[in-house]
């Protein structure tokens, strides 16, 4: 039977809610609060959770006009219970709760990364299991993706996401946030190799990965350049952005060529891989994964951007697979601001904007 389902997310700085039947996605709606944190260099948790509560239901209504259709016509409501800044996660919970206590209707908490991770299922029907690449603000990590509820952490970054990295480096260089897309826009006409910039654990085994002393070496760039003219000038701001954006760009690679090879000795049948989160919309870091990809003969999956980046409709997607198999929660659903994939996996260390690295 196809279901179809509401998903509702507010784990970091996106208040969200979509329409989801079978893989079809009936309405998608993202309610954006970049100009509120604008003033503040980063996501404040507390005005983040305000957010989510004044426009959740106003998100949700307008999701469910889209859709055409109306709660008593769905089979269920799936919610971002974890991980992600608590208050954020909290709003979106008790929403979900209040409606599924008024309505009857079954409540699915589900884990904000397996809807990223699924995303691939819902987009493309790409078959378990597939190596995934999850590349954003919060995260970073390799996931074997073997089922909705198995999943195997293969390396991930022991310190800074990339996407935090992109936009500390627009904040370093004095460029407008959300980083990612004003370092990759100024990358463009910088030359790369002017400064020499870390490539951190590169040459260590495995798919670990760091970016916080790019970060730091950003800075000392900087500093550098402006204690010798007293300023930055674009040429400048440029440069440093190429630079950046190909050491970012460097790690990725080598490091997706070591997981998908490890994949690949485990399931060499199976060749696909996909990514997810918003630093895959960088052009340079999406062709040079095509690359490796193309290079060892194996599918390059990259859902369209707006499901890439948080969304409701990974959530709604992910809450229909987990109902199909049977789960369901009930009102003593509660957030996690931790909450691993995979539960075997040790610990990540560090924890950035969204919280744990897990
Ligand atoms: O997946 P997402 O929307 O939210 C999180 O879960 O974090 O990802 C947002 C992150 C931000 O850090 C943003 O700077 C980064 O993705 N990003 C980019 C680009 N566009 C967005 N990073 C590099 N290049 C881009 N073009
Ligand atoms: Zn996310």
């Amino acid at each position: 039977m196809t279901l179809t389902l509401l998903g509702i997310e507010s784990s970091c700085d996106d208040t969200a809610a979509a329409v989801v039947r079978g893989t079809d996605v009936l309405a998608s709606v993202v309610y954006g609060q970049t100009a509120l944190h604008a003033d503040f260099g980063g996501v404040v948790p507390e005005i983040a959770a305000r957010a989510h509560a004044e426009k959740l239901d106003l998100c949700i209504d307008e999701a469910l006009q889209k859709s055409g259709l109306t709660l008593p016509k769905l089979d269920g409501i799936a919610v971002t219970a974890g991980p992600g800044l608590i208050g954020g996660v909290l709003s979106g919970v008790m929403c979900a709760k209040g409606l599924s206590a008024a309505t009857g209707l079954p409540l699915i908490g589900v884990n904000h990364l397996a809807g990223h991770a699924l995303t691939p299922r819902l987009t493309d029907q790409v078959p378990y299991p597939y190596l995934m690449l999850l590349v954003s603000g919060g995260h970073c990590q390799f996931l074997i993706v073997e089922s909705h509820d198995t999943y195997q952490r293969i390396g991930g970054t022991i310190d800074d996401a990339p996407g935090e990295a992109f936009d500390k480096t627009a904040r370093i260089l004095g460029l407008p946030q959300p980083g990612g897309s004003s370092v990759e826009k100024a990358a463009a006409s910088g030359y790369a190799k002017r400064f020499n910039l870390p490539r951190p654990l590169l040459n260590q085994p495995g798919c670990d990965m760091s970016f916080s002393g790019l970060k730091t070496a950003i800075l000392r760039a900087r500093d550098g350049v402006v204690a010798e003219k007293g300023g930055l000038t674009p040429q400048d701001q440029a440069d440093l952005c190429a630079g950046f954006q190909s050491a970012v760009t460097d790690v990725l690679i080598e490091k997706t060529r070591r997981a998908m090879e490890a994949y690949l000795v485990m399931n060499p049948e199976k060749r696909s891989f996909a990514i997810a989160g918003g630093v895959a919309a960088n052009g340079a870091i999406r062709n040079g994964l095509k690359q490796v990809c193309a290079r060892l003969d194996t599918d390059f999956v990259a859902p369209p951007l707006n499901l890439c980046t948080d969304n409701a409709a990974m959530i709604a997607y992910a809450g229909i697979e987990m109902m199909q198999t049977g789960h369901r929660d009930d009102l003593t659903l509660s957030a996690r601001p931790r909450w691993p994939l995979d539960q075997r996996a040790a610990p990540m260390l560090g924890s950035g904007k969204k919280g744990a690295k897990a």
